[in-house]
C-alpha cells in the first residue's frame, strides 16, 4: 500500500469538493511553513533559538507574556510563507494585536488565517512537546482588505483547523470538515505522510488534564466536578482516574485524539477580568473543530465552543473538550448548579 502525502489527500478531497483549489494550496503552504518551524525548534540550543526574545529584557506581547525567540521566529516564519501565495485576505496571530493585511504588493485571496505560531512556549526551553495551532476562515463577501472585525466570525463557519505538534516526531492534524486526520512529517522525503486517517476519540474516558495548582481559583461546578474525578472508586463515579497535564495544549490535545480524555482549562477567579486562559480564536475554535469532527465534544462548561460569537481577537474562554461522554458529565455538573443558584 503506497503512503498518501498530504498533498495526495489534499487533492483527493478536491476532486471531492471537500476544499477549493484555494485552500488546498493555503494548506499547503501553512504545512510547508510548519516545516520550516519544525526544523527550527529542532535545532534547540544548537540554533540559538532558545530563551527570551529582545534581549536580556526580554519582550512582551500582546497577552502580556514574555515572547521567546521561537515564538517571533514562529511567527514571522508563518507571516512571510502566507504573504505572497495570493491565498489570503488577512492574518491574525497570538503575538499581534491587531491583524494584517497581505502586503499591496501580492494579490489577496478569499481567506483569512490566524494562528497561535507556538503554543506552549513555556515547553521549549525544557525540550518539550510545543506546537502551532491554526484556523481558516473565509473572507467576508467584498472585503478587500480585512481588518480585525473581519475575523469576528464564529467557530463553526470555520472551513478548516489543524495542528502542528513538534515533539518526537512532528505531525500535521488536519480538518476541512470531513472527518481529523493526522499526517507525520518524514523528515527524509520532507512530506507529511498520512499516518492517522479518520482519529476517532473513545466516547468514555478515565483520564483528564486540568492545571491543579489552580483548584482554589475555580469556580463551584469545575470544583465539584473535580472533586468526584479525584474520589475515584470511592466517590459517586465509582471509578479511578488517571491526571495528564502537557501544559501545551498541543499535547493535550493531541493526546485526547489518540485514546481519549477530557482536558480542562475552566474559568477562575485569578483574575476576573479574563474568562479562562485560552483565546477562542486560535486555540478554543480550532481545538474545538478537530475534536467535534473526531467524534468528541468540546464546550465552555455551559455553551458549545464553536457557537460562541466572538467579540475580540484576542477573546479568552474557559475549556472542556475530549471524549464526549465526559465532557457532557462536566457540563451537567454547571447547569445543576446553575439551576440550583436560579
Ligand atoms: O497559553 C496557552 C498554554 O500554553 C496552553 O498551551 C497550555 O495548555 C496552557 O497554556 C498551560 O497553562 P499553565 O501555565 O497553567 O500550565
Amino acid at each position: 500500500m503506497p503512503s498518501i502525502s498530504l498533498t495526495r489527500h489534499l487533492i483527493e478531497e478536491q476532486r471531492l469538493g471537500h476544499v477549493t483549489p484555494d485552500l488546498r494550496l493555503l494548506l499547503e503552504v501553512v504545512a510547508r511553513a510548519c516545516k520550516r518551524i519544525s526544523v527550527a525548534v529542532g535545532k534547540g540550543a544548537l540554533g540559538d533559538v532558545l530563551g527570551e526574545a529582545g534581549g536580556a529584557d526580554g519582550s512582551i506581547n500582546i497577552q502580556g507574556e514574555a515572547q521567546k525567540k521561537l515564538d517571533v521566529i514562529s511567527n514571522e516564519i508563518l507571516l512571510e510563507a502566507n504573504a505572497w501565495g495570493g491565498h489570503l485576505a488577512a492574518c491574525a496571530s497570538e503575538e499581534m494585536e491587531h491583524s494584517q493585511q497581505i502586503p499591496d504588493a501580492f494579490p489577496r485571496g478569499n481567506y483569512l488565517l490566524v494562528f497561535d505560531p507556538l503554543d506552549g512556549s513555556s515547553n521549549i526551553d525544557i525540550n518539550a512537546s510545543v506546537g502551532t495551532i491554526f484556523s481558516v476562515l473565509r473572507c467576508p463577501e467584498g472585503v478587500s482588505a480585512a481588518e480585525d472585525h473581519d475575523f469576528l466570525q464564529a467557530g463553526s463557519t470555520q472551513v478548516a483547523a489543524g495542528y502542528c505538534l513538534y515533539g518526537p516526531s512532528t505531525m500535521l492534524v488536519l480538518t476541512i470538515g470531513h472527518g481529523t486526520h493526522g499526517f507525520t512529517l518524514d523528515r527524509e522525503q520532507g512530506s507529511f505522510v498520512l499516518t492517522g486517517p479518520h482519529m476517532r476519540i473513545p466516547e468514555q474516558t478515565r483520564e483528564f488534564a486540568i492545571n491543579m495548582s489552580n483548584q482554589r481559583h475555580w469556580e463551584a461546578p469545575t470544583q465539584a466536578y473535580v472533586a468526584d474525578l479525584l474520589a475515584g472508586k470511592d466517590g459517586p463515579r465509582g471509578q479511578d482516574f488517571n491526571m495528564r497535564w502537557v501544559a501545551a495544549m498541543v499535547g493535550d490535545v493531541h493526546r485526547i485524539l489518540t485514546r481519549g480524555g477530557i482536558f480542562i482549562y475552566p474559568w477562575d477567579r485569578k483574575d476576573p477580568a479574563k474568562p479562562g486562559k485560552l483565546r477562542l480564536m486560535y486555540e478554543a475554535n480550532p481545538m474545538a473543530m478537530l475534536v467535534e469532527q473526531a467524534g468528541g465534544a468540546a464546550s465552555t462548561g455551559r455553551e458549545r465552543i464553536l457557537d460562541i460569537p466572538p467579540t475580540s481577537l484576542h477573546q479568552r474562554v474557559p475549556v472542556f473538550l475530549g471524549s464526549k461522554e465526559e465532557v457532557e458529565t462536566a457540563t451537567r455538573y454547571h447547569r445543576q448548579h446553575d439551576t440550583a443558584a436560579a
